[in-house]
């Protein structure tokens, strides 16, 4: 079956979609995105999805010509199109062409369904290694398409074991690129509070473990923590065992890490059933 996606009002094939090449969101970096995955054909968490999408194009003074409730029907109208099972949902609102070339105009909305696969086994029960990286997201709490950094870094990781970066500045840890930082030191489980992309996994993370601190976390501390894991979409839980050449906890996955990625995983198979 050939890919479909929606673009421009209507669901063609995804081969024909275009874009103009001088809309702000390719000749200035300005537009925005959100992601979502599907377990079988049913989208996980879409209200949370939803909103964060739409109140990024509000936030980005982007005009969006279609409410949650008109998206949430074209989404199950591509699912079902696509034959979609266990994969992933992107929208995109790019910036717009703009008079001056420049300042946020009326974008085009596209949607694509797309295969996802999770990382290896390997990597959850082993963990994987960050390189810490002194940035901010510029505008952080959209989810704007701006990963001109982490993609230009990427091309080292692989000869340097690592899996991403954890973005510092002035001291303090934000993120990692695609991901939301957790720290558990003698038990208590914290998320850095400030300079992040608010993900809809940390949320869920934050109502699995109810007591998790939102603060201000500082490298130095982080490198001497008990565990450390990362938290997205397309990752869900992953048990980070290196920052740079620091080897954090025992080197391995720790109880609390193991316990939550077991009751993220128990909390989407819930919802599955409970969509049948
Ligand atoms: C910069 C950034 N932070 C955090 C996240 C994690 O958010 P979510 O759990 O909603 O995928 C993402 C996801 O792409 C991201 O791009």
């Amino acid at each position: 079956m050939k890919p479909f996606c929606f673009a421009k009002d209507e669901i063609i094939e995804s081969k024909l979609a275009t874009s103009h090449p001088l809309d702000i969101g390719l000749i200035r970096g300005y537009a925005i995105f959100d992601f979502f995955r599907t377990v079988g054909p049913n989208p996980l968490f879409l209200e949370d999805y939803l909103l964060r999408f739409t109140n990024s194009a509000k936030s980005a003074h982007l005009p969006l010509a279609y409410s949650k409730e008109d998206l949430e029907q074209i989404i199950h109208k591509l699912i079902a199109k696509n034959e979609l099972e266990n994969g992933g949902v992107r929208m995109i609102l790019t910036g717009g062409i703009s008079d001056n070339f420049f300042t946020p105009a009326s974008g085009d909305l596209f949607l694509f369904c797309e295969p996802l696969s999770l990382p290896s086994e390997e990597k959850y029960s082993k963990g994987v290694k960050l390189l810490p990286v002194e940035y901010v997201r510029p505008i952080p709490k959209i989810k704007t398409t701006n990963y001109t950094l982490p993609c230009f870094l990427s091309v080292d990781w692989p000869s340097q074991g690592a899996e991403d970066v954890i973005y510092h500045h002035q001291g303090l840890v934000s993120e990692s690129s695609r991901s939301n930082i957790f720290m558990v030191n003698d038990g208590i489980i914290s998320t850095p509070a400030t300079h992040i992309l608010e993900g809809i996994t940390r949320k869920k993370v934050m109502e699995l473990a109810a007591n998790v601190i939102v603060r201000d976390i500082r490298l130095d501390e982080i490198l001497v923590a008990d565990e450390v894991f990362m938290t997205s979409t397309t990752k869900r839980i992953m048990p980070i065992t290196t920052i740079g050449n620091q080897v954090i906890g025992t080197g391995k996955p720790g109880d609390q890490t193991v316990s939550l990625m077991a009751a993220f995983e128990n909390m989407e198979k819930s919802l599955l059933f409970s969509s049948l």
